[in-house]
């Protein structure tokens, strides 16, 4: 079962960790890694795993249909587990387009490619699609975003991955291709892309820069060390039931000023500054537009049916990212150079 399997967006963020955590446990699959490497994909992500016999990299887009079919003419997947996504809630402010392209038509030209490849003929096939609990919309004090909690995505961001879940139920329900979604919280740990608010903390942190809070840093977020949610990809992946749905999250809220002192903590006792140093950097600037106050997943279907859990406490998570970053002074220094800068002037110089 499931012995060829592609993985898209296998060089970003949490892909690499899939891909890595896949490539590792299951020798005797095939892992085909498709990512069209944008300024979020990297392949020094993956380079103790590169020359694995069980893993191949294709460097290719997801929305370019006759590549896509190609590619499953050529390898006969038995399995897709979906990760490739434009995924930063501000880049899609700035240009929502470029989302709707990545985050729509590229998850339906692989809907349609497996279903065209696979020809009515599921036995032993799994198209898994790995989505955000920024579907469900922004909470308020209280509650948390279960499976039957009704989609209200407020961002470019999660208006088009809500619409890609559609999609997917959509292909479940049409056509019956075995299709399976997870919604995760924000995760955090290494790889992390430098825009998002742990890793881009920690960067300005070491360089004495601004930390940007937005607002009044009164957000919250649910988090989840991204090995942990790599592992529920995998427990997903072969004992999830299809058709179904399941929440991925840390039972780990935090107020982003709360995080960020604690992160300024951890940096200070790390770089062995004076107590409140790295504090004396948080810098509040303008809110995100239409920023979503809080979110909190109820991951209680996944533990009950599945027998997943969260490994790591939050502190124990951040103190380890924090050491990655300080000992990859290089790939940060990689993935920050050229377009980063851009992108950095053009998000926080006006603010
Ligand atoms: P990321 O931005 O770090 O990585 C995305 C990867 O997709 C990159 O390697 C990029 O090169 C690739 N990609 C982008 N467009 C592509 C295209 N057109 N064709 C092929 N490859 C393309 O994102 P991430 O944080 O690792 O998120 C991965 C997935 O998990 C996304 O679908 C995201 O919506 C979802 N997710 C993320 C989080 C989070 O906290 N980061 C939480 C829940 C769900
Ligand atoms: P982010 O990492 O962009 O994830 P998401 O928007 O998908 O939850 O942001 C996490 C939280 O941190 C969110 O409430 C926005 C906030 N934030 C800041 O306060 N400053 C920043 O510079 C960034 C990037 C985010």
């Amino acid at each position: 079962m499931h012995n060829t399997i592609l993985i898209t967006g296998g060089a970003g963020f949490i892909g690499s960790h899939v891909v890595r955590l896949f490539v590792k446990n299951y020798p005797h699959y095939q892992i085909i890694n498709l990512d069209a490497l944008t300024y979020a994909g990297n392949l020094e992500n993956l380079k103790d795993i590169k020359d694995q016999p069980n893993y191949k990299f294709v460097k290719g887009d997801i929305t370019d249909e006759s590549f896509i079919d190609e590619l499953f003419a050529t390898y006969k997947f038995d399995g897709v587990i979906h990760l490739a996504a434009e995924s930063h809630v501000d880049r899609s402010i700035m240009d929502p387009l470029a989302f709707i392209k990545t985050n729509v038509m590229g998850t339906a030209v692989l809907l349609n490619a497996s279903r065209k490849y696979w020809k009515d003929n599921y036995e032993g096939k799994l198209f898994y699609h790995v989505s955000t609990d920024e579907v469900y919309g922004s909470l308020g004090e209280e509650g948390f975003f279960t499976e039957q909690t009704a989609y209200d995505p407020r961002s470019p961001y999660s208006a088009s991955k809500a619409s890609s879940d559609h999609f997917v139920m959509a292909y479940y329900h049409t056509y019956h291709l075995p299709a399976i979604i997870s919604n995760c919280s924000n995760n955090y740990g290494s790889n992390h892309f430098p825009e998002k608010l742990i890793p881009l903390a920690i960067h300005n942190i070491k360089n004495n820069k601004p930390v940007p809070v937005y607002g009044k840093g009164e957000n919250v977020r649910d988090w989840l060390f991204v090995e942990d949610h790599a592992r529920a990809i995998d427990t997903i992946f072969h004992k999830g039931r299809v058709g179904e749905t399941y929440n991925i999250g840390g039972f780990n809220e935090w107020k982003n000023i709360d995080l960020i002192n604690l992160l300024c903590m951890i940096m200070d006792k790390k770089l062995q500054r004076a107590p409140g140093t790295s504090a004396q950097l948080i810098t509040f600037v303008k809110d995100r537009a239409g920023h979503d106050l809080r979110y909190a997943i109820d991951a209680t279907k996944l533990n009950k049916e599945l027998g997943w859990e969260p490994s790591l406490q939050f502190e124990e998570g951040l103190e380890k990212t924090v050491e990655w970053y300080l000992a990859n002074e290089e790939w940060l220094e990689h993935v920050t150079s050229g377009a980063y800068q851009d992108y950095y002037s053009d998000q926080y110089q006006k603010r």
